[in-house]
């Protein structure tokens, strides 16, 4: 479960942090914000490249500034995507998040706006993962 105050500042910041998308090669833009700890807020937004592989998804680039920044537990993650449809996580950003995650139960809320939101349990969008628990 997560506060409903909490999963509103996050569809916030993620919608915000959309409008700085780089997608002139998909023209599909996406924002994604993650919480950590301290209830601090982290967002992200895609960023694209020529090569095209070379691009990043919005959740990796919120994850990789939080972690870059000492953060390196996920207690909730929160994707928008553009038109009216729910954009949910590649299977490269599930498992960036698996890495992360405080848990398997981490709330994943797909947003298209604040009045429109599902939340899934990590382990819904990935079950039967490899993680770090498998090396241990
Ligand atoms: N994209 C994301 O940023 N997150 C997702 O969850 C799905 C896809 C981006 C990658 C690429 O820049 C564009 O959306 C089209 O695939």
């Amino acid at each position: 479960m997560i506060d409903e105050k909490v999963c509103l500042q996050l569809i916030d910041s993620a919608i915000k942090v959309r409008d700085y998308s780089y997608s002139p090669y998909s023209n599909f833009k996406v924002g994604a914000s993650i919480l950590v700890d301290d209830f601090k807020i982290f967002s992200g937004c895609n960023i694209e490249n020529a090569s095209y592989g070379a691009s990043n998804c919005a959740e990796r680039t919120a994850i990789f500034k939080a972690v870059s920044e000492g953060y390196k537990v996920i207690h909730a993650v929160c994707v928008v995507g553009s038109f009216d449809e729910f954009t949910y996580p590649c299977g490269i950003c599930r498992q960036v998040m698996l890495e992360f995650a405080l848990n398997n139960s981490v709330p994943i809320i797909i947003a298209q706006s604040r009045e429109n939101y599902i939340v899934h349990k990590l382990n819904d969008i990935v079950p039967f993962e490899f993680s770090k628990n498998n090396l241990i």
